[in-house]
């Protein structure tokens, strides 16, 4: 297994794509940012201090418009939420939904997550990495794209406490397949699923924009859940 501070991350899981930023998400960026906001850069995050006290923490990461997060932090106060998109409309969504509710549960970043994870996360912090949806880079010259790969894995297992969980959800088949064999091949993880294959789609889990997407283009749904050990 190679280390997880070599060759990732010289080719990211995302670029800028387009789509306007409304006035009110340009708005909620700016005034928003400071209540619920984590400021770019490298210095090491406290989750405790973060947050003002010690809880589970569960992360997003590319949460897009943010509903489904928002939906957890509602509906769990006991836990607490880091969710991280570098797509500002749906930061800025997420930002107005979180200020909605009064949220004190949940905190936004805007920067890589590869990057988050390596830099500015203290080992085993998590309770839970969610990953739903994640772009499936269909074409082969761009699967070294795809945020899921044995070296991602190994850096979410070092972030992970002893008994937390990796979840997964896609709706693109050969990505649901790499998926199923990077972890299942992976030292730190055991699978939750009984067949050792795929899990029932999580009941906690609202219906996501590109969940809904795939759905209505005839895809199926295939979810994973991974347990470090
Ligand atoms: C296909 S969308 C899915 C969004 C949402 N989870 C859903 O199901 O509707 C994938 C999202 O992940 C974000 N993303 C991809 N790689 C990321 C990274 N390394 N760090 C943060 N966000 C990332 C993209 O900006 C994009 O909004």
């Amino acid at each position: 297994m190679r280390s997880v501070n070599s060759t990732l991350r010289l080719v990211r899981s995302f670029v800028k794509r387009g789509g306007r930023t409304t006035a009110a998400q340009s708005k909620a960026l700016e005034d928003l940012w400071p209540a619920f906001g984590v400021d770019s850069g490298t210095q090491t995050i406290e989750p405790d201090v973060l947050f003002g006290r010690l809880a589970p923490l569960t992360l997003e990461i590319g949460f897009g418009d943010g509903e489904a997060l928002i939906h957890r932090a509602m509906n769990e106060p006991d836990r607490d939420f880091l969710g991280i998109e570098v797509h500002p409309p749906g930061v800025g969504h997420c930002l107005m939904l979180a200020e909605a509710q009064g949220l004190k549960n949940l905190k936004v970043m805007r920067q890589d997550a590869v990057e988050v994870l390596k830099q500015r996360l203290p080992d085993a912090c998590l309770d839970e990495v969610l990953i739903w949806f994640p772009d499936p880079w269909h074409k082969k010259r761009h699967f070294k794209r795809r945020l899921l790969q044995e070296e991602f894995a190994s850096l979410v297992a070092s972030r992970l406490s002893s008994t937390g969980r990796l979840r997964f959800g896609t709706d693109w088949q050969p990505y649901a397949e790499h998926a199923l064999q990077v972890l299942s091949e992976h030292a730190s993880y055991r699978n939750a699923s009984p067949d050792g294959t795929y899990v029932t789609r999580p009941s906690d889990r609202l219906l996501t924009k590109f969940e809904r997407r795939g759905l209505r283009l005839g895809h199926g749904v295939w979810d994973l859940e991974f347990i470090r050990i």
